[in-house]
């Protein structure tokens, strides 16, 4: 019943300067560039199996964290799977099996480390059965692209830019450090663990309706030379200072879209006054960054890990942490889940 099967496990990660907006929802093509680092601990573990059988989507099996999906998890896992199948020439269906090593309430998008692990497992599993002209990890990466943009920066381990492009082969992530370069760490303070009510995906289709997006998308140029140039001097003071600017500016064209966007909570809001008091009257040397969700992802080096921990735990409104530094490039495994 099944032809040929394959496990991947792909990173989460987090972005200094952030992608919002799209230009082309087809291609998912961005409106600006970004820049990320892949998360040790955050990872999605994956294992494609090619069945025989009828080729209709329907027939593909998506199982996350021991859960039958349906829905929009299932629909976006079918067209990444029938980009897949028209590159390869199949029509077979799959079963996959994926599940994460964070809650889905962290605050971390799995949709990067889901979609990555996916697309290297589909991709792989077609080598196994023998399959000499699998995409390339290059290839890979733009497929797993239009399922979820920041999983084309999941492909690469350590500190990742993806450039925006002007088209599918121009819109690529590429390394800028490895993991060993910089032990940065990312202290994800969980805040809320309800699911959040508008999706990243359907979110960027309204950046442009903000009057603030223009300017945003003209300032990211900077902020991503500012943030290369830190990275490359594992200079903390000059990538925190514009990771909280570059999220700041990202919330306001989000709160300033049609309708608003609004995913910072009481709790997010307070942190941030809290994390700026630690570093401007206590000197500490943290900063915060926040996707789209009210949970902050607390910056520090390594030094401060525990101490950062440490307060974050204490803090009423956190409900839990979560300690990332620098992650790996996905990784095929020899096990699978069946
Ligand atoms: C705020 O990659 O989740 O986290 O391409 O629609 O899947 P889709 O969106 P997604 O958007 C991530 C948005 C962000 C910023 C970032 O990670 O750069």
């Amino acid at each position: 019943m099944y032809r040929c099967k394959a496990t991947c496990r792909a990173h989460a990660n987090i972005a200094f300067v952030k992608y919002w907006g799209v230009v082309d929802s087809n291609l998912n093509l961005p409106a600006n560039g970004s820049l990320s680092m892949t998360l040790s601990h955050a990872h999605s573990t994956t294992t494609v199996a090619w069945m025989d059988g009828s080729p209709t989507g329907e027939a593909d099996i998506l199982v996350i964290d021991g859960k039958e999906q349906s829905g929009s998890a299932h629909r976006r896992t079918v067209s990444l799977l029938d980009r897949i199948r028209t590159a390869m020439g199949i029509h077979w269906p799959a079963h996959v099996e994926s599940r994460n090593s964070f809650p889905a309430s962290a605050g971390i998008a799995s949709s990067a480390s889901g979609f990555c692990a996916l697309t290297v497992a589909a991709c792989q599993a077609l080598a196994a059965g023998g399959r000499r002209d699998i995409p390339n990890r290059l290839h890979q990466a733009r497929l797993a692209r239009r399922a979820s943009g920041s999983a084309c920066r999941s492909f690469q381990g350590g500190f990742v830019e993806w450039s925006a492009g002007v088209d599918d082969t121009t819109s690529v992530a590429c390394q800028v450090a490895g993991p060993d370069h910089w032990p940065l760490h990312d202290v994800v303070a969980v805040l809320d663990a309800d699911p959040k009510s508008v999706s990243s995906h359907d979110g960027h289709r309204l950046a442009a309706t903000s009057p603030l997006q223009e300017e945003r998308v003209r300032q990211v140029q900077s902020h991503l030379n500012t943030a290369r140039a830190a990275i490359r001097a594992r200079d903390l003071k000059s990538l925190g200072e514009i990771s909280e600017r570059d999220a700041m500016l990202m919330h306001a064209v989000m709160m300033s879209s049609e309708p608003p966007l609004l995913f910072l909570n009481e709790g997010s809001v307070a942190l941030m006054r809290q994390i700026r008091d630690w570093r401007l009257q206590e000197g500490l040397e943290v900063y915060f960054t926040v996707d789209a969700g009210p949970n902050l992802h607390v910056l520090c080096n390594e030094a401060n890990v525990g101490e950062v921990s440490h307060r974050l735990a204490r803090w009423p409104s956190v409900q839990d942490i979560l300690v990332n530094g620098p992650g790996p490039a996905p990784e095929l495994r020899n096990s699978h889940f069946f």
